[in-house]
């Protein structure tokens, strides 16, 4: 009602303004009209007694002039006239003349100018005012056989023309008035039906039916989008609080009705070895992706399909490949598939990791692309794709795809299932597209991915390169407002999602304290108690930097002769990718430079370098963090690199140090570390000792710090924020399904 009131308002000022300025136009219009008619009346009545004025204008008296113009002052609207001769002197005038006009005065505008004799006289009409009111003074040439006598002046009355145009103002104000109030009326009915209709329109919407006017389409998609974050965002703020396996499992039932998730991800997370003795173990592999999606699987079941690869795994798995894990807390399905030794060469040593691996990486390594491996690659993505479809129960199943291994996996699923939910997270860097052009199956790769509902990467700056590489090398549109890509009027989202750990860590459970590992560590190594211990955990890779991180603990030593005999680095290496010949040069390498710097600085039994090569299990990994002074990671290059954060978790005692390269992921989020150039030796030698020499409050302040930042960013809200942009695309693909359908059955043409 006030709305209706205020448009009315509005509507009628407007209105009225429009009918001022219209009788302003009228008014001079209707006063020029009026003039125009009596100036022509004027003329006529001069022009009709010509001959009489022209016969007595020069007689001795003016007796017949004075009744001629006495005539024609009759009209009831000409007040007075007067005859002036041709030298400007007044002949005679009716008694009523005013005084206030004379021949003289008038004479210069009737005549020709000076200069040019022979012209016409021409007509002259002057408005003024009386005190009777207005008057129109016309002053006519009477001429007489091609020869100019003088004029007339007529005085005629134009009070009448006020008055007309007084009656023909209030009639345009009238008719303005009942216009506007009409028109008002009629918007006011109009707007209430129109209003009426959207209103009906967005409540149809509402209920996911389909809108039935046609203009109201291009609207619907801003409604649906507006309700559908409403709705998600009311409901994550409804469940609030941590992230945890619960609160991981409710967003699943409540945002994807407790649907099964599918994991495909190359790495297997339990695998089963057949030992000497014929017996079967059973490994967590060295793996960040492990460590981070084991957790989610548990908490939110499904099934997760992975390559077998342990020499026991056939043994312990039923006909489909499939075995429940994790032992003795069965929460999910592993499906293994079997590769052959070709197919493991060509699609995972060598497309994965000797062509994606360094391409992704500034690790200095030159990718290699072979035609052969790019065909396993193919062949093998199709073979986890279908395993996947084989898996789901429903046509649009929640799949998340892993890494680098797979990135033609997603198109593939996408043609069987078209409505599947695809989720890849790209667990390492993405290069920029200079780089990445590189490839030469660059668009095969991209197309790929494209199959994709959302793309996933630890930073917004290797989404950017994402989209930089699709701007470039695809036909799509990049839509950078909304981070995604476009292509066949299907979407992309292209997020980034820092991945962590879960918290607490599980394994920390089974480890004893620091002052306990600390004490174990020191007497499994040799070390007096007061050693001051370094750690650091990888697979032998070379992006990892190990080389780097010696030399710095060589500058170390150099420079503060004090620590020699007292500080020792322990560096827990698992081999990895050894069919590498990269991987075999590094692992020399290595093995030199750690030579190298133990002859230079070992005394008796102490080795400032202890490299101990080996596979080790979780807890064991989690003694040395716990026994550490300081950690360092000098990833030359990282996605995120989960190392950093096992260190913090694992210090519940708020001791330690983390030294950090600037170059993984995680240095944007854990501020607190010492960050270092691992390329520059001084720099993260100067590191170590400041991490060293670090007092116990700044220790525990720092540790503090970051603890609490992974207590929130945890694994359960990396893949719960993953979910819930699944959820809300999957209702939005919903209702834009059920909307078209709804809207080609009304609108078959
Ligand atoms: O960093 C990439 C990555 O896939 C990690 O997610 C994982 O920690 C590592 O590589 C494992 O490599 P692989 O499976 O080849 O041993």
């Amino acid at each position: 009602m006030r709305q209706t009131f205020k448009f009315l308002v509005g509507l009628v000022v407007s209105l009225g303004i429009l009918t001022l300025a219209t009788s302003a136009v009228v008014q001079r219009t209707t006063r020029r009209w009026f003039e125009g008619e009596v100036r022509l009346r004027a003329e006529l009545v001069v022009s009709g007694a010509r001959e009489t004025l022209a016969a007595h204008w020069n007689d001795a008296d003016h007796k017949d002039l004075d009744r001629t113009l006495a005539g024609i002052t009759r009209d009831q609207r000409i007040m007075a006239a007067a005859g002036c001769n041709a030298d400007l002197a007044l002949l005679t005038s009716t008694p009523s003349f005013p005084p206030s006009f004379s021949c003289t005065q008038t004479g210069p505008h009737v005549m020709p100018p000076l200069n040019t004799p022979g012209q016409p006289w021409s007509v002259w009409h002057q408005s003024a005012s009386l005190p009777g009111g207005p008057v129109l003074v016309s002053s006519i040439p009477i001429e007489n056989e091609g020869r100019t006598l003088g004029f007339v002046m007529l005085v005629q009355d134009l009070s009448f023309a006020e008055l007309r145009e007084a009656r023909t103002q209030r009639f345009v104000l009238i008719a303005f008035g009942i216009l506007a109030l009409v028109a008002s009326a009629v918007t006011v009915l109009v707007a209430r039906f129109t209003w009426r209709g959207w209103r009906r329109e967005i409540n149809r919407l509402a209920r996911g039916e389909a809108p039935q006017r046609p203009e109201f389409q291009p609207i619907v998609r801003d409604v649906r989008d507006l309700v559908e974050r409403i709705m998600v965002e009311r409901e994550t703020e409804l469940e609030g609080g941590a992230w945890t396996p619960q609160r991981l499992k409710l967003t699943l039932t409540r945002h994807l009705h407790g649907e099964k998730v599918v994991i495909v991800a190359n790495r297997e997370p339990y695998i089963h070895e057949r030992q000497s003795d014929g017996s079967i173990t059973m490994r967590h592999p060295a793996s960040g992706l492990v460590t981070a999606l084991e957790p989610v699987m548990q908490a939110c079941s499904g099934v997760w399909v992975a390559h077998g690869s342990g020499s026991a795994d056939r043994d312990v798995t039923d006909r489909r490949g499939h075995i429940p894990v994790p032992p003795g807390e069965e929460s999910y399905l592993l499906r293994r598939l079997w590769l052959s030794r070709e197919e493991e060469q060509g699609y995972y040593y060598g497309f994965s990791n000797e062509g994606l691996w360094p391409l992704c990486h500034l690790a200095h390594a030159r990718p290699i692309f072979r035609t052969e491996d790019w065909r396993y690659y193919l062949e093998v993505n199709q073979r986890f794709a279908d395993a996947a479809c084989e898996e789901v129960d429903s046509e649009d199943p929640i799949i998340l795809i892993q890494d680098y291994h797979f990135a033609l996996a997603p198109r593939m699923i996408r043609e069987r299932l078209p409505q599947a939910t695809v989720l890849m997270f790209w667990h390492i860097p993405w290069p920029n597209a200079e780089r990445f052009g590189i490839c030469p199956w660059r668009k095969e790769l991209l197309e790929g991915m494209l199959g994709n509902s959302i793309v996933g990467f630890h930073t917004q700056s290797h989404c950017n390169n994402f989209m930089e590489c699709v701007d470039r090398y695809l036909e799509c549109r990049v839509d950078r407002e909304q981070n995604a890509v476009i292509q066949h009027g299907r979407a992309t989202l292209v997020r980034s999602y820092p991945i962590s750990l879960e918290w607490p860590v599980r394994w920390l459970k089974t480890v004893p304290s620091a002052e306990e590992c600390r004490a174990g560590v020191l007497a499994e190594l040799g070390l007096k108690p007061d050693a001051l211990i370094g750690v650091g955990v990888d697979r032998l890779d070379y992006t990892k930097g190990v080389e780097e991180r010696f030399l710095a603990v060589e500058r170390l030593l150099e420079r503060n002769p004090e620590l020699r005999g007292r500080f020792t680095f322990v560096q827990l290496a698992a081999p990895s990718r050894t069919l590498i010949e990269r991987y075999r040069e590094l692992n020399d390498s290595i093995e030199l430079v750690t030579a190298r710097i133990n002859e230079r600085f070992g005394q008796g039994s102490y080795q400032p370098i202890i490299l101990r090569k080996a596979h080790h299990e979780p807890p064991d990994v989690f003694r040395y963090y716990r026994a550490a002074d300081v950690c360092y990671v000098s990833s030359l290059h990282d996605g995120m690199n989960l190392v950093a954060k096992e260190f913090l978790a694992a210090r519940e005692d708020e001791r330690g140090v983390l030294v950090l390269s600037q170059f993984t992921g995680a240095a944007s989020e854990l501020t607190e570390a010492l960050i270092v150039n691992p390329y520059d030796t001084d720099e993260a030698a100067a590191a170590l000792l400041t991490a060293l020499s670090m007092s116990p409050e700044e220790q525990r302040e720092r540790m503090r710090a970051m603890r609490a930042y992974l207590a929130e960013f945890n694994v359960y809200r990396w893949a719960g924020r993953m979910l819930v942009d699944a959820a809300r695309l999957r209702r939005r693909e919903r209702l834009t399904g059920r909307l078209t359908k709804q809207w080609l059955g009304a609108n078959p043409d």
